[in-house]
């Protein structure tokens, strides 16, 4: 025997869950390791004992789903088939099939269990792309390791998130899970969820590992149908789309999941220029990656392989560690390296990234969950942080004559009216396998118990979906409304119109809501909109006929009490959009970060196509880069969000107007609250590399800070721009900064026009 362990000899007995555990402390389980022994040690020495089955069957995770521990399972286990299970959450449950994984195999190898814990568990926060817009890195690694503690009390150890997929297109359904268009807001909030999740020590009862996905391109999928084809230019998708995922590999993350999707004609599931030469080769990541739900099988789908053996030998090949819910990597990886077809040391390199995992997850210790020894589910301090995440996501898109917030005061009653007012499992949004809608507290009992002693609250449901097409009911709203002195209608989507597989190719109110903002339009009363979906709409249509927009997401279980303090002026709003809106569907690809083209638009090229001369329609149109129907700015821009109060910015400073590669400089701003409304402002960094050996956008977001600001104050804001936060992939593929002219502007959305100059000098000092 090669090992420093200890050989099965010893017994331990322990009570979890009133199971009595008896933990026979075999050679790799009793990790009889002393501190100096690395987990690489110990992950060789294990590899070293283990069979090519063994081996196999770490590589293979299977879904439990519904049929806990039947037969086969148990079985597979026990014949070592297995390194990993899905969709089991049943703390006695997991604890028996770990017992099984450490107690009835060879090696004791414990499972890796893995779940969906997108953005919370019991206690749901705001969908991701909510989270987003509260532009705060903080309140996002706080939401996860809520998750984290909820999840880890069922014995999960392993969530699939963050998705840190750039989504530029709001017909996607999956823009929800995912964190907005912008790599650096992706990067630096996809890191925070990481953190979150694994906390400080991964070893530690309440942490869990965390997977980035879905690497990569997922969000660019053509026409935002899901799961449809990408094609991404090389430079593109090291500038943008792969962004996120060195962030997430900096800061520590355990795992990847390939995608789904068919990148530039070779599926990520068997791409090996993304898997083995840049994740590995290039960023040297150490944990290990799974495949989708069973995407490695669906390589024959796709047209890439004619059987599950050539589906398994490319993907294992390309570097997938771990095939999830799928039966190519069990049926074939033996038989390909026994043929000599797949070399071991692929096997060997997959199986040491799972063991690692395991090592550091600290399941060679303790691989049994004790829920009593972790915090309640949604206990106060859960609930406080889903109440404070949906409070900072809601965006404030208009306000016009300050309309909002509600005066309780002044006035004597509200109509309260849509199908997204008092609806909990609507409020919670996608992915919520475990949330529980009965902790859901929703707007229209948190306005009750805000206002309900002072003001005469109607509610009316009016539509019985947000999809329903029928306005029965509109003719009573209207009566309602006009008996009352103010409207909020809270309209958008219910959850299950986004997501995976929830694509829309119109992204406008579904249903009739538009008609039934048009009905209480006419009332003439104050109309207050309250948005719940799942991305960014078109809301044209009924932009100019409501005076104000509260856009709040899904905001999760504890929407209902922060919606109700953004309206009554309880609280100012201050999120800012994460992806921009478009006017219309057609626009779409439309984020700020574009690059310029050839003949760029300016307010005075376009033409709109009601304004095209008949007799001389060629002379009138401005040949830039616009629609005629659309002209070419959004309707809310990146960044966009208005708050009760109003900041002025001015003075904008950088330390010196020379930056010398390897060096910072300090950019700073003065910021005054010129009203007498307390509130947060996130305050943002942009630049420009005005030339580029590859064309560079014509704003990045390099910096923001969420700020605080009394009645009257003033704040100086820094920020530190480093020569390395300038740099891009050029043309070669390498990552430089390149000497030249480059713009910053400072201000509350990808608008400003707040701009200062800077050089970068080259090594020669020019
Ligand atoms: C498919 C999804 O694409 C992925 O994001 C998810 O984690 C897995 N299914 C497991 O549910």
């Amino acid at each position: 025997m090669s090992c420093g362990f200890a050989i099965t000899t010893a017994v331990r007995n322990t009570t979890i869950c009133g199971l009595t555990v008896t933990m026979l402390m075999n050679a790799s389980f009793a990790g009889t390791s002393t501190e100096s022994q690395s987990i690489e040690t110990r992950a060789n020495d294990l590899l070293e004992r283990m069979t090519l089955a063994e081996k196999i069957g770490q590589m293979s995770q299977l879904n439990v789903g519904d049929s806990y521990i039947h037969d086969y399972l148990a079985a597979a286990i026990r014949d070592g088939r297995v390194g990993s299970v899905l969709n089991v959450v049943d703390v006695d449950v997991v604890n028996e099939l770990q017992r099984i994984a450490v107690e009835e195999t060879r090696l004791g190898i414990p499972l890796i269990v893995g779940r969906d814990v997108i953005h919370g568990f019991k206690t749901v926060m705001p969908i991701p792309l909510g989270q987003a817009a509260t532009w705060n890195p903080d309140l996002v690694r706080a939401g996860a390791r809520v998750a984290a503690r909820e999840a880890a009390t069922t014995g999960v150890n392993w969530t699939f998130a963050p998705m840190i997929d750039i989504s530029r297109d709001a017909r996607w359904g999956r823009i929800a899970e995912s964190l907005g268009e912008d790599p650096y807001l992706t990067s630096v909030l996809g890191a925070a969820m990481v953190e979150g999740f694994q906390g400080d020590h991964l070893s530690a009862a309440d942490t869990i590992a965390a997977c980035a996905k879905h690497f990569v391109g997922y969000g660019a999928s053509e026409s935002g149908r899901d799961y449809a084809t990408t094609n991404i230019p090389e430079n593109e998708l090291r500038n943008v789309y792969l962004r996120p995922f060195k962030a997430a590999v900096d800061a520590g993350v355990s795992t990847l999941m390939t995608s789904f999707s068919d990148l530039d004609g070779v599926p990520a599931t068997a791409n090996e220029f993304l898997v083995r030469d840049v994740l590995r080769g290039e960023w040297g990541f150490d944990g290990f990656v799974v495949s989708d739900w069973d995407s490695v099988r669906q390589l024959q789908i796709h047209g890439l392989t004619a059987n599950d053996r050539e589906s398994a030998y490319e993907a294992a090949t390309a570097g997938v560690d771990m095939e999830m819910h799928g039966d190519a990597f069990i049926n074939n990886l033996e038989n390909l390296v026994s043929d000599g077809r797949l070399d071991v040391a692929l096997v060997d390199a997959a199986v040491a990234s799972i063991l690692r995992v395991k090592f550091r997850l600290g399941l060679f210790e303790d691989p049994y969950t004790d829920p009593a020894s972790l915090p309640a589910i949604a206990n106060a301090e859960a609930l406080e942080t889903a109440r404070k995440a949906a409070l900072q996501s809601v965006v404030l898109l208009k306000n016009d004559h300050h309309a909002l917030p509600l005066s309780i005061d002044e006035l004597t009653s509200i109509a309260v009216i849509g199908p997204l007012a008092d609806a909990p499992y609507e409020q919670l949004g996608t992915w919520i396998f475990d949330g529980d809608r009965e902790l859901s507290i929703t707007p229209m009992h948190a306005i009750h118990s805000l206002a309900g002693d002072k003001l005469d609250v109607r509610y009316l449901r009016a539509m019985e979906t947000s999809r329903s097409r029928k306005s029965d009911a509109f003719d009573e709203a209207a009566t309602i409304a006009a008996g009352s002195d103010a409207v909020v209608l809270f309209l958008g989507e219910e959850s299950i119109l986004s997501g995976e597989a929830h694509s829309r190719a119109d992204i406008s109110l579904p249903g009739a809501q538009t008609e039934l903002v048009q009905r209480i339009r006419a009332t003439g009363k104050p109309v207050i909109a309250v948005i719940l979906a799942g991305r960014p709409l078109t809301l044209t249509n009924i932009v100019d006929d409501v005076d104000a927009i509260l856009f709040a997401w899904h905001p999760g279980t504890m929407g209902g009490p922060a919606i109700a303090d953004l309206l009554f002026g309880i609280e100012s709003p201050s999120g800012k959009l994460p992806a921009t809106f478009p006017r219309m569907v057609g626009q779409i690809p439309i984020y700020y970060n574009q690059k310029n083209t050839g003949k760029p638009p300016a307010p005075d090229t376009i033409v709109h196509i009601d304004d095209i001369d008949p007799h001389a329609p060629q002379l009138s149109l401005g040949m830039t880069a616009f629609h005629l129907d659309a002209g070419y700015t959004p309707l809310f821009a990146f960044g966009h969000g208005l708050s009760y109060a109003a900041f002025n910015y001015e003075n904008l400073q950088i330390s010196d107007s020379e930056l010398q590669l390897g060096e910072s400089l300090t950019v700073s701003v003065d910021i005054t609250n010129t009203s007498a409304v307390a509130a947060d402002e996130v305050v943002q960094l942009y630049i420009r590399d005005l030339v580029g050996n590859v064309t560079r956008p014509v704003r990045e977001l390099k910096g923001f800070k969420r700020v605080r600001l009394l009645p009257s104050q003033k704040i100086t804001v820094d920020f530190e721009l480093h020569s390395d936060d300038l740099a891009f992939y050029g043309r070669d593929m390498q990552l430089i900064t390149e000497p030249g002219e480059f713009h910053v502007w400072v201000g509350s959305s990808s608008e400003t026009e707040l701009r200062a100059e800077f050089h970068v000098l080259s090594v020669d000092g020019d």
